[in-house]
């Protein structure tokens, strides 16, 4: 089904379900339903439904079951579904609801289920929710839910299923929580909690599912946790808890995935291992010490397992070799001693072995070649040695192969060239001798190569001139001669990577040509002293000759900036002391330092000055390309000296200008409130803007239009009217900020067409002539008066009319902003008759808009629209 729910549903007056989920209905929810009081169950999940949540639905006393979820819904949950007192089951997750949950939800006894997770609900979680005592699964996840947690919730004692995830809580997880003795699942993820994991925690039977991860918890996690022997889930990373592994873990056979990565948790493991079910366990970066017990075999469910970054002790136990699902392996940065177990070559599914950085010993056993499914594989950094067998190069799949910083001796052999898909070969750091196998070159996925700190002799391959992945290359610290290859990489290779070897020569920069280094063969040592000693003297040279003249003109330019801000007086604020002004204005915003910048436009950035006899100004700093030649100065002044003394009630006042070295200031009346752009789009700054405080500023809005327009010697056109140039200042009276701006600009020898407007309020007729007239600021002014109303830019709505001929009539009701109840009767006409100037002043042609003075007139003699019964669901039609 689709369409909005037809109002005429309000005759069903016997009806006790309605069930329209899953379809695409849209439009609001009507408020007409909350009349029909016999309603047990409401269904309107799963549709496009708009708008706000009608508050008539604390009519429905009967309702059991109400179901919102997954609709488009807005605005504020209204405090008067707190009188369903019926209600057992209320589901308004997924939607776009605003505000704080209302306390009077704290009346639904009966209430059972409460989800309202992903929303923008803000605000405290309240205490009365403690009072819903039959309550069994309350979910408030990912919102924006801020404070602590009460006390009070420790109340509900049948709750199964908590979940507070993905919010802005902190303060402490309350120890009330260990009466909820049903709880199965606790998730409190992802806020800002800190303190102790209360050991009441320990003490829940049921728990199963705990997710805690993304706080600020400290201290250790209770002992007792999974003495009910039913934890499937614990979940508790990034947190900084601390103390021993809780004892009851040791044996917790129920365990499926355990993350506890990076805390500081101090415990013993070696008596883990018994977990039949456990998949996935992460304990990387934390002190944990002991040996892996054998008991680990026994796993057999285990995919993957973390407990790199630790004090791990003792070999690595080849019972491992069991693992059938072991995906990844990874137990780097410990102290394991011993081999590497032969059995491991049965783990058929590992596709992720790091044992890096440990102190393991021997070779690599040859039945690793078995591992079919390995792509990564790191065993840098132990003490292995002997041969590389002929086996590594079975694994086929191997994208990273790191044996780098062991005592692998023997040759490098030429069938690695086979492994296709490497893109990481580090062999650096052993005792690898011979050539370098020009089979390497076929690598063609290969990007980084490190052969550096070995023994190997012989040329570089010239076939490695085609490896084309490879970005970066390093064999130095080796006894490589010859002539490296040429190819780009080589070309703009550091010559660090190619240092230390016997007799390297070519295209790398810093490296002899070939045919020199044949003649000077025996001398080489010294010639690399002798040349790169007095290169590298030279370049140190120059850095500090630049860096010493890069200070002297820094601090050039800062004094002579010092001096031309108290000798070139060229400031003119009328009616100050205008030097003396400049000079404050410049100490109070720092030299106009980016922290007292309060917004840019493309006129310049402004910064707020307060200085220290209390006065604040906004001085807008413009940018702009200095041109003295193209500047009229003497129009210039008289310019700005006529804006200076035009004074309206909605025109921000500008007090004066000046020039310095540092740039050019107008300074102008500071409006507490900022522009109206950012106040409509904050949520709760613009509920503050009622309707009443929105006519008002229609109304400031269109006398200084007037003023401008008709008021002065010659009409000043402002080109720029949109929401981002109203002002508000304490009382909410609103000016336009900017007015003759462009003019005086354009004196300036400024390009104008980066001033001529902004999308979304300019009149069609700019897009065919260049001349900005007044009906322009119509235009403008009309689109700001349905902004103003709507909430937001009306930029969608009028493209959706434009391509519709017919249907350009629309629903006052539907603009209206749905962050605000809906306006009183008497508001309703204004804001109707205020919509109707505003459609008037889009009309396409220019001569059809009326003019602001006709605007003004109009707007300001509302009370001659007389009553029509229902103006907020009257329509107000859009020119064509
Ligand atoms: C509902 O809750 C509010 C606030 O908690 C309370 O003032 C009001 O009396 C309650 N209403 C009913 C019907 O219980
Ligand atoms: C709830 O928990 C608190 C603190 O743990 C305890 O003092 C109180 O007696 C408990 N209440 C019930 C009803 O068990
Ligand atoms: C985390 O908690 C510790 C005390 O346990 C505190 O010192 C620290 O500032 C907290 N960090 C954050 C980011 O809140
Ligand atoms: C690791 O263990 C050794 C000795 O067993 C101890 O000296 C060291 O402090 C431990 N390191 C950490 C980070 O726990
Ligand atoms: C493989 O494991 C290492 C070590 O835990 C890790 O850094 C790396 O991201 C893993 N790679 C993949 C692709 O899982
Ligand atoms: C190559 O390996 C050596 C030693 O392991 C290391 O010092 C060097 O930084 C590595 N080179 C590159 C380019 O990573
Ligand atoms: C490289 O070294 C090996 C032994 O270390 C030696 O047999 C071989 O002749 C050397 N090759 C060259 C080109 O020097």
């Amino acid at each position: 089904l689709m369409g909005s729910i037809p109002n005429t549903f309000v005759n069903l007056t016997k009806i006790t379900t309605l069930s329209l989920y899953d379809n695409q209905l849209s439009g609001h929810v009507p408020r007409a339903l909350g009349f029909l009081v016999n309603f047990e169950l409401l269904l309107l999940q799963k549709n496009q439904l708009t708008g706000s949540i009608p508050d008539t639905f604390g009519n429905l006393n009967k309702l059991t079951t109400l179901y919102l979820f997954r609709n488009q819904l807005s605005g504020y949950v209204p405090k008067e579904l707190g009188s369903l007192v019926s209600l057992e089951d209320l589901q308004l997750y997924k939607n776009k609801l605003l505000g704080s949950i209302p306390n009077t939800f704290g009346n639904l006894t009966k209430l059972t289920t409460l989800y309202l997770y992903d929303n923008q609900l803000s605000g405290h979680v309240p205490r009365e929710l403690g009072c819903l005592v039959n309550l069994e699964d309350l979910e408030l996840h990912r919102n924006k839910l801020f404070g602590s947690i009460p006390n009070a919730l420790g109340n509900l004692t049948k709750l199964t299923t908590l979940n507070l995830g993905g919010n802005q809580l902190m303060g402490c997880i309350p120890n009330t929580f260990g009466n909820m003795t049903k709880l199965n699942t606790l998730f409190l993820d992802d806020n800002q909690f800190s303190g102790h994991v209360p050991q009441e925690i320990g003490t829940l039977m049921d728990l199963k599912y705990i997710q805690f991860d993304g706080n600020n918890l400290s201290g250790p996690l209770p002992p007792s946790l999974c003495v009910g022997g039913m934890l499937k889930t614990l979940i508790a990373f990034d947190n900084n808890l601390n103390g021993p592994l809780p004892s009851s873990l040791i044996n917790c056979r129920s365990l499926v995935r355990v993350r506890l990565e990076r805390n500081q948790i101090e415990g013993d493991i070696s008596k883990m291992g018994i977990y039949p079910n456990l998949v996935y366990m992460d304990m990387r970066s934390n002190n944990l010490f002991g040996q892996l017990s054998f008991l680990w075999g026994d796993c057999h469910n285990l995919q993957m397992l973390r407990i790199s970054n630790n004090n791990l002790t003792g070999e690595i136990p080849a019972s491992m070799g069991q693992l059938s699902q072991l995906g990844l392996l990874d137990l780097s940065s410990n102290k394991l001693e011993g081999e590497i177990p032969s059995a491991l070559g049965n783990l058929k599914k590992l596709f992720n072995l790091s044992l890096a950085d440990n102190l393991l010993h021997g070779s690599i056993p040859q039945e690793i070649g078995a591992l079919s499914s390995l792509e990564l594989l790191d065993l840098s950094s132990n003490n292995l040695n002997g041969l590389v067998q002929y086996s590594i190069e079975h694994c086929l799949k191997l994208r990273l192969l790191k044996l780098n910083h062991n005592n692998f001796i023997g040759n490098i052999h030429a069938e690695l060239g086979s492994l296709r898909n490497l893109y990481e070969l580090d062999l650096s750091d052993n005792s690898f001798i011979g050539a370098i196998p020009s089979q390497l070159s076929g690598l063609s996925m290969l990007e980084n190569l490190n052969l550096s700190h070995n023994e190997l002799n012989g040329s570089i391959p010239s076939s490695f001139q085609s490896m084309e992945s490879l970005t970066s290359i390093d064999v130095s610290y080796n006894e490589l001669e010859g002539p490296v290859p040429n190819s780009k990489l080589f070309q703009q290779a550091p010559n660090q990577r190619f240092m230390h070897n016997k007799m390297l020569c070519g295209v790398v920069n810093g490296l002899p040509p070939c045919n020199s280094v044949t003649q000077s063969r025996g001398k080489w040592k010294g010639y690399k002293i002798l040349v790169l000693a007095p290169v590298l003297a030279l370049i140190c040279l120059i850095l500090i000759v630049m860096i010493l003249m890069f200070w002297r003109e820094r601090k050039k330019t800062k004094e002579t900036n010092n001096d031309k801000v108290t000798q070139e007086k060229v400031f003119s604020i009328w009616s100050f002391d205008g030097a003396n002004v400049f000079k404050q204005i410049v100490e109070a915003t720092n030299h106009f330092s980016e922290m007292h910048c309060i917004g840019t436009g493309g006129y310049g950035s402004v910064y707020k000055a307060i200085l220290a006899t209390g006065e604040i100004f906004a001085v807008k700093k413009i940018h702009m390309i200095e041109d003295e030649c193209c500047m009229n100065k003497q129009l210039f002044n008289r310019e700005v000296e006529a804006l200076v003394q035009i004074r309206h009630r909605n025109i921000v006042q500008l007090l004066g200008y000046c020039s310095s070295s540092q740039g050019r200031f107008l300074i102008y009346e500071y409006m507490e409130r900022g522009d109206l752009a950012k106040m409509l789009k904050d949520n709760e700054r613009a509920i503050e803007l009622d309707w009443r405080r929105r006519i008002c500023i229609v109304l400031d809005v269109v006398h200084a239009l007037a003023y401008m327009h008709h008021d002065c010697s010659s009409t000043i056109v402002h080109r720029d009217i949109t929401s981002n140039n109203i002002l508000l200042d304490q009382e909410f009276r609103a000016c336009i900020s900017d007015f003759g701006t462009a003019k005086i600009l354009n004196i300036y020898g400024q390009n104008l067409t980066r001033l001529a407007g902004t999308k979304g309020y300019l009149a069609p007729e700019l897009a065919y002539t260049e001349n900005v007239t007044e009906k322009c600021d119509v235009y403008s002014f009309g689109v700001l008066v349905l902004e103003l109303f709507m909430g937001s830019h009306p930029g969608d709505l009028l493209s959706s009319l434009s391509l519709t001929t017919k249907n350009n009539f629309v629903c006052m009701k539907d603009l209206l902003d749905s962050r605000l109840a809906l306006p009183d009767a008497e508001s309703a006409i204004e804001i109707y008759c205020m919509l109707s100037v505003a459609v008037r002043c889009l009309e396409p042609l220019p001569s059809r808009r009326p003019t602001a003075r006709r605007a003004s007139d109009e707007l300001s003699t509302i009370k001659a629209c007389e009553d029509r019964a229902d103006y907020l669901h009257a329509g107000i039609t859009f020119p064509v």
